[in-house]
């Protein structure tokens, strides 16, 4: 059985799904591993180490593609790379399989199985395998030190010869993984933070991180989805949300935004009114970009400077810290198929749990239920 490592092609993306430690675990495991030459350079890994570590080193994506029974990539995967693959081959990668219908739908016409890092379940169970999590931990560190490069100021209180000057103010909006990241990234920096959510049990979490909690006073169930995530609220909520956090917004330096809804574009909860309040020079991170983003003035992908507010939309915020990024991922796959493989016959387990949380295409069929609702 062997796992071939496909070079990532996307624009901008360093990481990388293979470490030079998971080579030796899938080959300690009984599999074979095979890489595209280059496939790590971006995440300084080498070929030679790899080589080193028990792979083969090939020189292109067909001669990866021929050879392999598992294709592991962080991004989904291109056109061509879809017709280099071999029926039958599991392929695993990010894939918001409700947004990529296209992909998903040429994966499944070419009868390629396939699992998504987005699908893993949020259990116990599935916690060294949550590449979600592991990449909004290190996307919600980076937004607070690329913001304080941003904003002309420092964040600690500094208490000069010269005068003393007051600790930047930070609100974080959206309070999962990423945000709970960037304001103990941000208390750490010794900036001033509140942060707000739609879930009522992340108050609690705000406060022990240091934080203070801006609660928008509400039924508790109101932004309480399926499975611990956050729903779409209503127009009422929206409107008491919006004139709570604009008065807060309005005092701030950063503003860091994380609010996604499974499944569907990021709820704008910054809209331009908003950012007109805002400070000169003052920055809004949106880490929703990919999904629409939080800020209705945010482009994707671009920084730009509007009302005076400085609007980062950088996208893939974790491939800027490619290391960290490729090792966490990489453990992260390694942790999956090490557990939903048999040691014994190198077999998929189809009915574990994971399998079947995880698993969005199996011979040629949709087995995934939200996946199935999206491609229609
Ligand atoms: P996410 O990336 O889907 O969303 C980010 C945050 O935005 C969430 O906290 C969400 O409640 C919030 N949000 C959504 N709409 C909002 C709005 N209109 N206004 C303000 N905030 C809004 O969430 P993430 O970080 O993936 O975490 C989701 C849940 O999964 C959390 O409960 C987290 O604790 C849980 N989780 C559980 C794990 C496990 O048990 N293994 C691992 C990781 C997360």
């Amino acid at each position: 059985m062997i796992i071939g490592i496909l070079k990532e092609t996307t624009k901008n993306e360093k990481r990388c799904a293979i470490t030079t430690g998971t080579v030796k675990s899938y080959i300690k495991f009984g599999f074979d591993v095979v890489i595209q030459s280059g496939a790590g350079s971006q995440s300084y890994i080498s070929d030679d180490d790899l080589k080193d570590s028990g792979a083969s080193i090939l020189q292109n994506a067909m001669d990866v593609c021929d050879k392999s029974d598992i294709i592991l990539k962080v991004n989904p995967p291109s056109d061509e790379e879809i017709d280099l693959m071999k029926e039958n081959t599991m392929f695993v990668s990010f894939m918001q399989t409700t947004k990529d219908t296209d992909v998903v739908k040429k994966l499944k016409a070419k009868k390629i199985n396939a699992i998504s890092m987005h699908l893993i379940p949020r259990s116990t169970l599935a916690q060294k395998m949550d590449a979600l999590s592991s990449q909004s931990n290190i996307a919600g560190y980076k937004a607070v030190l690329m913001g304080a490069c941003h904003i002309g100021k420092y964040m600690p209180l500094l208490m000069t010869a010269a005068g003393t000057i007051p600790p930047a103010k930070v609100v974080v909006i959206g309070a999962g993984v990423a945000g709970l990241q960037a304001i103990a990234t941000a208390k750490r920096l010794g900036a001033q933070v509140e942060a707000s959510d739609v879930r009522p049990e992340v108050k609690e979490q705000v406060e022990s991180l240091g934080a203070k909690y801006i609660e928008v006073k509400s039924d508790e169930s109101e932004g309480v989805g399926e499975g611990g995530y956050a729903k779409e609220t209503s127009e009422d909520y929206k409107q008491k949300q919006q004139e709570l956090l604009a008065n807060h917004i309005s005092k701030s330096d950063i503003v860091i935004t994380t609010a996604l809804i499974p499944g569907r574009p990021a709820p704008i909860l910054i809209p331009e009114s908003m950012v007109k309040g805002m400070k000169e020079g003052s920055v809004i991170m949106d880490l929703a970009s990919e999904n629409g983003g939080n800020c209705e003035l945010t482009d994707p992908g671009q920084i730009t400077t509007k009302h005076g507010v400085i609007i980062d939309g950088t996208t893939n915020i974790p491939g800027t810290m490619p290391v960290h990024a490729s090792e966490l991922y990489a453990k992260n796959i390694n942790a999956l198929l090490t557990h939903i493989y048999d040691k014994e016959k190198l077999t998929l387990k189809e009915d574990d749990e994971i399998t079947v949380g995880s698993l969005y295409l199996l011979n040629g069929e949709v087995v995934n239920k939200i996946t199935k609702e999206a491609i229609k």
